[in-house]
């Protein structure tokens, strides 16, 4: 079953209402690299704080950390990265293009049909030198994950949050991976950002919690406006497990390009801890209070990328539709998610219409993120709002002088309401919280 929007489109759209450019693009780009513009920064954001309010604001069991991207390289010995995080890669012996042995069909390459190099291990770290002096003594590495920063601070964080076990350590943060075959958009890129939490239990107690994550991230999606119909679970076998996983669920979503990997939730077991404290000679353990019993933890980890994130919620929000015998391109994208809240658009750029428009766009900025608008026609302003998943518009016309009333238009619904400016930003804010838009009883207010 193909999903419905082809990338192209959703590149487009990203270029076009500054949402995604591509990185370096004046001196031609930088394959995988891309930058979040006006839109998209707010989007991202919004992505960010959406997940940290339900994973770590809403629960008295999670708390957040926030820890550097380069780490001691002993991190990566003991995390098994440096030995097995690793993608098999073959090269074209015409050609020299690289591929993953596991995306090319048969032995000859893709592009130009030359014969392939037998596949031999690459690993995904980037490696850089930290100081002045470059040699094996100063190599770090980018981490691939921010899982490890959280492992290393277990002991720091249980001793200073003072919190019990169950307890999740959350971070948000960049990861980067030399991936052999990036693209899709941000799909699969080299720089990426992620949202992990390493949720500590009791062993014996972990499939439960598994069990209770896979559903808690799958439902967030949903709640986020997501097609239950465009999400789905899969297993891992047993081959395909990552080094550290004892068990593992990925949330895929239906991408332009098929169903792929949204979001992983795996049970790391005690892989982790038992690592570090090996390698660091630190005791990583816990002592429940109640029993006395120590233990080393185990872990479930739901891992999730900002950027695949926002590809899906772009995706599943874009609709093009007819209106009226013209094309519409909207983004329905939930409200807590879209990048202006609202938009202040005088009909005109009538000298009579600014002040009053410029004052109701100062009403609702500090409210919310606003945006004003005042050229070209309102059909075309309209357009652009829709674009980027506006949720209401708000129009100052010459009536609006007299009554001090403005319309309010929905942008899913094209529904309009008459409300008063006195307390508008009240009104949008109920509107934005999930009040219904009853365009009857507002219009029957007006008419009084
Ligand atoms: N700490 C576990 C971990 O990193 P993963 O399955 O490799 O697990 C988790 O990554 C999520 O991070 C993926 O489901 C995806 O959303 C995102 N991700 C991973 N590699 C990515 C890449 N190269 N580009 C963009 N997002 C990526």
């Amino acid at each position: 079953m193909p999903a419905k929007v082809d990338m192209d489109k959703i590149v487009s759209l990203c270029k076009r209402r500054g949402f995604i450019f591509p990185s370096s693009e004046i001196y031609g780009g930088l394959a995988s690299c891309w930058d979040y513009g006006p839109m998209g920064v707010e989007l991202k954001r919004n992505v960010k704080e959406a997940w940290w309010k339900t994973m770590v604001q809403d629960r008295d069991d999670v708390v957040g950390l926030d820890t550097s991207i380069m780490m001691h390289p002993g991190v990566w010995a003991a995390s098994g990265h440096i030995d097995n995080f690793t993608d098999p890669l073959v090269e074209c012996k015409s050609c020299h293009l690289r591929w993953r042995a596991d995306a090319v069909e048969g032995k000859k390459c893709p592009q130009c049909s030359g014969e392939l190099t037998e596949p031999r291990m690459f690993n995904l770290m980037f490696k850089t030198f930290m100081g002045p002096v470059e040699g094996e003594g100063s190599i770090v590495y980018l981490r691939p994950e921010t899982a490890q920063g959280i492992f290393v601070n277990f002991e720091n964080v249980v001793t200073t949050s003072r919190k019990k076990l169950p307890l999740g350590i959350a971070q948000i943060g960049k990861s980067f991976r030399n991936e052999i075959t990036p693209g899709n958009f941000i799909f699969r890129t080299r720089e990426f950002e992620h949202m992990e939490v390493e949720y500590f239990v009791k062993p014996g107690t972990d499939e439960k919690w598994l069990d209770y994550w896979v559903k808690e991230r799958f439902d967030w999606y949903v709640k986020l406006g997501i097609k239950k119909e465009n999400l789905r679970l899969r297993q891992h076998g047993k081959d395909e497990l990552a080094h550290y996983a004892r068990d593992c669920y990925d949330i895929e979503y239906l991408f332009p390009m098929g169903w792929s990997e949204l979001e992983g939730i795996a049970n790391r077991g005690d892989f982790d801890l038992t690592q570090h404290a090996k390698c660091s000679g630190k005791e990583l353990s816990y002592r429940d209070a109640e029993g006395g019993e120590k233990y080393v933890p185990y872990v479930i980890e739901p891992s999730a990328g900002v950027d695949r994130s926002i590809l899906a919620f772009l995706v599943d929000a874009y609709e093009e539709e007819d209106v009226e015998g013209e094309k519409r391109t909207v983004l329905h994208l939930h409200h807590s998610l879209a990048p202006i809240k609202v938009a202040v658009l005088p009909l005109s750029r009538n000298e009579k219409l600014t002040p009053l428009a410029k004052e109701v766009f100062r009403q609702l900025c500090p409210k919310f993120m606003t945006d004003y608008d005042d050229s070209q026609s309102i059909g075309r302003r309209y357009r652009r709002q829709d674009e980027i998943g506006t949720p209401f518009c708000v129009t100052i016309d010459f009536e609006s002088l007299e009554d001090k009333q403005v319309t309010i238009r929905e942008r899913d619904s094209l529904a309009q309401i008459r409300v008063p400016i006195e307390g508008l930003e009240k009104v949008i804010e109920a509107k934005l919280k999930g009040e219904a838009f009853d365009a009857s009883t507002l219009w029957a207010t007006r008419q009084k």
